[in-house]
């Protein structure tokens, strides 16, 4: 497994619609595995595809202690509707309410390839709907009001500079722990 880089707010490939996946081949587990890999240093709780630079329609969550990976998501009858603060890992820093369906039915391919079906509430059915907008180019920030969304891109645009060719290197537990020995030396 390896660590992919994110790509941030302005690389163009966040904007891109997703190409439907046909067959779940050996190459799309592994990139499963690296995304799960990925979002995890990141200390995220979801991932799409085009976060990582790719164009297929996948994502993967993991919502309290549940992991799913998911090819051509659909969501299937939202119902209810709550606020409550997102961020992304392609806006690092940056945070807005945005109003989501707290119950839906997941419809995609497993890992396997396989159709199945999810009833999620709450986080896990807040995360579906963030993760299934990528696919689509879709941001959260597209949900915020005029002055929100102002104050949250003048907040980026102090934030972007950190990552000049628009990617998020992260770095794993064990190089961490690794860096931390030689400095302890
Ligand atoms: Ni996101």
């Amino acid at each position: 497994m390896s660590l992919l880089d994110i790509h941030v707010l302005g690389s163009p490939v966040l904007r891109q619609e997703t190409r439907p996946v046909e067959t779940v081949t050996d190459e799309l587990r592994r990139l499963v595995d690296d995304m799960f890999e990925t979002m995890h240093a990141a200390k995220g709780i979801g991932l799409a595809a085009p976060q990582v630079g790719r164009v297929e329609r996948l994502f993967v969550a993991d919502v309290d202690d549940h992991a799913i990976a998911v090819f051509n998501p659909e969501i299937v009858s939202p119902e209810g509707n709550a606020k409550a603060e997102e961020g992304c890992l392609s806006i690092p820093e940056v945070y807005g309410d945005v109003e989501r369906a707290t119950h839906l039915v997941l419809r995609g391919l497993d890992r396997d390839g396989k159709p199945f079906e999810l009833a999620a509430t709450d986080l896990m059915a807040r995360c579906i709907q963030h993760e299934t907008d990528h696919l689509h180019g879709r941001l959260f920030l597209d949900y915020l009001g005029v002055f929100k969304r102002r104050s949250a891109m003048a907040k980026w645009e102090r934030e972007k500079a950190k990552y000049p060719a628009l990617r998020r290197t992260l770095i794993s537990a064990r190089d961490l722990a690794e860096q931390h020995n030689e400095e302890a030396l």
